[in-house]
């Protein structure tokens, strides 16, 4: 039987949604009464598991998930040896930097040397001011970056933006935008190359729900 990692938070109605169009309900991850990490599809076809964004790839890369749905930031950040099979076209967002509105930087490269820079998203920061040439401190954080600037720990942040709403109620704005992220399908390699449970044929489904949505 195939297992899928899913993402909890902003993927999880989405990834359901389209694992139903190919016959695999896991809906009683929806369920707010439900606490349990690991069910079967009603069909019986598939297992799930329920994890966060970031341990997808863990999951798939050790193979107890033969594929799972991830954002491409997540890929971008933790680079896992996985299989990228196919863009799913929801879930997007993009990654930026953000400063406070009053700020006297409007670029990135305005920061001054060993600026400070929070963010939940080290190694994609510190590859971007690499790339810059501009050495910074990446203070790392789990969540509510955008409070950095505002209480005067950093100067700026590296974060997603997806509607805009948490960076405007917040006073700050983009000075700029990494790489732009959806939703991907991410399959275990050898899993994949041995077609493990038919896991191919699932993944072709998959890929024409995505280009001919209902
Ligand atoms: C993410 C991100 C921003 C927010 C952006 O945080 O880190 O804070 O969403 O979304 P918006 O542009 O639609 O406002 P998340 O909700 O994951 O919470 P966290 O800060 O606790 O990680």
């Amino acid at each position: 039987m195939l297992t899928v990692a899913l993402p909890k938070g902003e993927l999880l109605k989405n990834s359901i949604r389209l694992l139903q169009t190919v016959g695999l309900d896991f809906s009683a991850f929806l369920d707010s009464g439900n606490r349990q990490l690991q069910i079967t599809d009603a069909s019986g076809q598939a297992k799930g598991l329920l994890v966060r964004g970031q341990d997808v790839p863990v999951y798939v890369e050790y193979g107890q998930a033969q594929f799972g749905i991830i954002g491409y930031d997540v890929i971008r950040e933790k680079k896992p040896q996985v299989a990228h099979l196919v863009d799913l076209q929801f879930g997007y967002c993009r990654m930026s930097v953000a400063v406070k509105a009053s700020s006297p930087y409007k670029l990135p490269v305005d920061l001054p040397p060993h600026s400070r820079v929070a963010s939940k998203y080290v190694n994609c920061a510190n590859e971007y001011f690499d790339s810059l040439d501009l050495p910074v401190e990446i203070v790392p954080l789990y969540g509510s970056v955008e409070l950095g600037p505002i209480t005067g720990m950093s100067e700026a942040i590296v974060d997603i933006v997806s509607t805009g709403r948490t960076l405007k109620d917040n006073g700050l704005v983009e000075i700029t935008t990494l790489y732009e992220s959806t939703a991907r399908l991410i399959a275990h390699p050898l899993s994949y190359r041995l077609n493990t449970g038919n896991l191919y044929n699932l993944v072709e489904r998959l890929r024409e729900a995505v280009l001919t949505p209902a």
